[in-house]
Order: C-alpha cells, then structure tokens, then sequence
C-alpha cells in the first residue's frame, strides 16, 4: 500500500492551484476519522470524529498551509508571515522551514499556548509578539503583506482554503457519502468555509448525495458569529478562538445559511469538561478550543436536540499536547501517589491488592 502523499498529491485535479505548483508537503491530511463510542451512544447516531491533531504539526491548518506555502514559492516568495493565536504560525513555521522561506508571526503577546510557541521557535520563525490580539495582528499582517516584500498566508488567502477543503473529501472518501451533520469549532471562520467548499465540489460532481447540516460552534467571550456584532475585546480560554472580527465572516455566514446550519455560543466550563469527557471516555486528547464541537453537541442535547439515526461528523481541530497547562488547569493535582519502588505497594496504591 503506497504512503500517502499529502493533500496536494493526493487531490491535486480538484484543486484550484496555479498549473506547475510544486508540493511543498509533510505528508499532511490522511487523517483518521474515529467513532465515538460515547457520544453515538449518547445520542443513538453515528458521531464520527475527524482527528486533525494528527496532522503533522498538530493541527488541520497543515492542509491548508502545504497549499499557501507552495503557491508562495511558486510565485517567488522569499519571506511569508502570518497573525495567529499559535496554530497557524506553529504550522506556517514548520512549511516555511521546509520549503527555505523566511517565516515571520504576529501572535497576541501572552495569549499563545507554550506547545505552539514551543513549535514557532523550533521552526526557526521571526516571532513578533503583539499587545493586542488576534484581530490586531491580521491586520498588522495584511499592512505588512501590502507594503514589504512578503506573502500573506493567513487564511484570508484563498489558497489555503482550498488546501483545508480537502478534509471534506476524506469524510467522504471515508463515509462513502456526505454526514446528515457537520459540527466544529469556529474562530477566524476559515475552517467552517473550507469544508463547505469541499462538500458543495463532491455534491456537484456526484461524490456525494447530499450536503451535511453545519454547525459551528464558538465561546461565549469570543462569538461575534452569534451575536452578529464583532467582540473588541474577545476572551476565553481557548485561546485559539479567542477571536473577534473573523476575516472569513460572509463566508461562514454564507456554509450555515446555505447548508441549514447555524452557530452557537458556549462557555469556557462546556468547552473544557468536554475536553476532559472526550479524552476520558474516547481516548481522544484535543486542545480547549477542539473540543468546542463536542461541546456544543452535548450542549444540544441537553437542550433536547436529537441526533438519533443521524451520522454526525465533528472536527477535533487541534492536539491534547499543544496546551497541557490549560488543560490540566481542570483536573487539580497532578501526581498525588508517590510510593517506594515496589510491587505490593504500587498493587495496594493502585486498588489491585
Ligand atoms: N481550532 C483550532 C485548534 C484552531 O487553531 C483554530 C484557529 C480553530 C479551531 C478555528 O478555525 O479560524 O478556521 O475558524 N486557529 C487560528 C490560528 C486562528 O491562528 O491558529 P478557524
């Protein structure tokens, strides 16, 4: 069985590409699509999980990213930058690194997980730390783009998109047919656009029967997609959607509208038991913000939504090990049992004896 090879390789005729892009590719996308036991029982459906951490660089942006930054060399870049709260800029780092480009990152000071930054410094990028947030530095990063000699590769650039739509096609691919339902976390409101690109392409060219229901999901402090007003001070704890103004705003209003979706707000105690419940229950360790999903469907739930008959599949956008500290925030002390080096106290410790 042949390796897979990356998004690009693996669907290049479906994507609207320059002719002769080269592949700049870590091997992203392929990524496993894991039933939830817990939540198909929960709600008598079939909830499917699209694992993005297990991308290369921990996150789905790599499918985007391999997109942007093989564009970027095709034309000729030498340097690309980006705004983030860490995902983008951790994955840009490691593609910029790769392809011999300049990387440089405008992230909110003091408002990035440490496993990201950890990621950004690794990869060798220009690390400029914002006192603002996310909002300030894509604008920052668009004025940068415009007026020096630097490409642009948040998702504001088309190219990435197209990258990112490619995880529709594997549900499908996968599936056999598009979900009744597609649920995820939303942010600067790339992701909710991609994969309605993805789906609308398979359904027009009869890969699939049908589109899915989307519905996105943000934090109370940070869900301008909710109350159709930008937030100017966003603020939750998933900090990857701490985000105001999302540049992919029409867009996304356009996937919910069009697909009979919607969007919803939920707090930062949801997202984080969610978190907990998902790694407890499925084995399934995601960052704050991926688990907004699963949140927001327990969240329906409760309100008396069904999803039984239905197949559901929910986007867990990021790695468990991108944020421990806020993660473990939730779970109070950390390692409370130390023992001597010895069996029949480790047994009576652990409750076997
Ligand atoms: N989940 C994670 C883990 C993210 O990092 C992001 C966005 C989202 C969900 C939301 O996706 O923005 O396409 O609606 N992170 C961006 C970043 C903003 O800079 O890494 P979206």
């Amino acid at each position: 069985r042949p390796q897979w090879r990356g998004v690009i390789e693996e669907y290049r005729p479906l994507l609207d590409l320059p002719e002769g892009t080269p592949a700049v590719s870590l091997g992203e996308g392929g990524t496993p699509l894991v039933h939830s036991e817990w939540l198909s029982g929960l709600t008598g459906g079939d909830v499917w999980l699209k694992i993005e951490g297990d991308n290369p660089t921990g996150s789905f942006k790599d499918r985007g990213m391999t997109a942007a930054i093989s564009v970027a060399v095709h034309e000729g870049a030498k340097a690309v930058v980006c705004a983030s709260t860490g995902n983008t800029s951790a994955s840009m780092a490691a593609y910029a690194a790769r392809a011999g480009l300049t990387p440089i990152v405008l992230v909110p000071e003091g408002k990035i997980a440490a496993g990201k930054m950890a990621q950004a410094i690794m990869h060798g990028a220009e690390i400029l730390m914002v006192r603002g947030n996310f909002d300030d530095c894509l604008r920052m990063s668009r004025g940068l783009a415009d007026h020096y000699p630097v490409a642009l590769v948040n998702s504001v650039n088309p190219v990435r998109l197209e990258g990112q739509k490619t995880a529709s096609f594997e549900v499908v691919d996968r599936l056999g047919d598009a979900p009744d339902y597609h649920l995820l976390p939303v942010g600067n409101a790339g992701n909710i656009s991609a994969y309605w690109l993805g789906y609308k392409q398979y359904a027009a060219l009869g890969r699939a029967s049908r589109k899915p229901v989307m519905r996105a999901f943000q934090a109370e402090g940070a869900a301008p997609l909710v109350t159709g007003k930008p937030f100017p001070h966003p603020e939750t704890k998933a900090t990857a959607i701490r985000i105001g103004n999302p540049a992919s705003w029409k867009l996304a209003d356009a996937a919910a509208a069009e697909s009979g979706g919607r969007f919803a707000a939920l707090s930062d105690e949801a997202i984080l038991s969610a978190q907990r419940e998902l790694a407890r229950r499925d084995g399934v360790f995601v960052e704050p913000a991926s688990a907004a999903g699963v949140a927001g469907m327990l969240s329906e739930l409760d309100a008396g939504e069904s999803y039984a008959g239905a197949t559901v599949v929910i986007t867990v956008t990021g790695h468990g090990l991108k944020d421990t500290v806020t993660a473990l925030e939730g779970v109070g002390s950390l390692v409370d049992t130390v023992i001597d080096a010895d069996v029949e106290a480790a047994a009576a410790a652990a409750g076997l004896g």
